[in-house]
């Protein structure tokens, strides 16, 4: 049986991780590889009912930051363990859009909670779960946020409605995760056409798992 490979997306608002996750898993698909695409926070009916509370519930609207990281790190233990643990035991592919750098970047850092809080969090919800390659999508929060806008509209979600500093210094957060582990996540500038950065995400797999 071919081993798991476990793929995580990340980088800021409208980036282009959903769309080159279906590219990739067409890629693998056509490799002979069965994929599973799934995402955070979500991937199982209990973390969608959490993705829901963090991302569009009018309730959420006065959130603390620690009720934040936290209800992001409980929907993460349920996502490993219900699917992305049983995937990765099958031989499939699973890539993830977003996982827990996403926490590290936008809870750690933007929201100022610090790394020991995240450090801690992030490994007790994914419990050995480890992305063999993690994308790093690079683009400006400028360009990014006007790319999420022309495709939804004016509609954006809680996480998707904070000023520009805070995209800034997510950009920068996931710069630095990219500078500390160099061997897992690979950083692609996603400021070119789609088919270019495509091509670099495929140089990327290829350069670093055994396909
Ligand atoms: N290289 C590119 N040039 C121009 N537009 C792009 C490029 N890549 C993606 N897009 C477009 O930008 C928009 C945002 O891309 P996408 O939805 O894949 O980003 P995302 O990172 O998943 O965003 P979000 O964080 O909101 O989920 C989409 O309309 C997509 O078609
Ligand atoms: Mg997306």
């Amino acid at each position: 049986m071919d081993k798991g490979i476990f793929i995580t997306f990340e980088g800021g608002e409208g980036c282009g991780k959903s769309s080159h996750i279906k590219g990739l898993a067409q890629y693998f698909e056509g490799l002979g590889r069965e994929c599973v695409i799934t995402r955070e926070p979500g991937g199982t009916a209990l973390s969608e009912k959490i993705r829901d509370i963090l991302l569009h519930a009018k309730e959420g609207s006065d959130m603390s930051p620690k009720t934040e990281i936290l209800l992001f790190a409980a929907a993460r233990a349920q996502h490993v363990e219900q699917l992305i643990k049983p995937a990765l035991a099958q031989g499939k592919v699973v890539i993830s859009d977003r996982f827990y750098d996403s926490t590290t970047a936008y809870q750690g850092v933007a929201r100022k909670l610090g790394p020991y809080a995240v450090k801690w969090l992030n490994s007790f919800a994914a419990e050995g779960a480890t992305p063999d390659l993690t994308i790093l999508l690079d683009l400006s929060p400028r360009e990014g946020l006007a790319r999420a806008s022309t495709r939804d509209g004016e509609a954006s979600d809680r996480m998707g409605s904070q000023a520009l500093e805070f995209y800034e210094a997510v950009r920068g957060a996931f710069l630095q995760i990219a500078k500390d582990d160099p061997e897992r996540v690979k950083v692609v500038d996603s400021s070119g056409t789609k088919e270019e950065t495509f091509e670099k995400i495929i140089s990327a797999v290829e350069e670093k798992l055994d396909v």
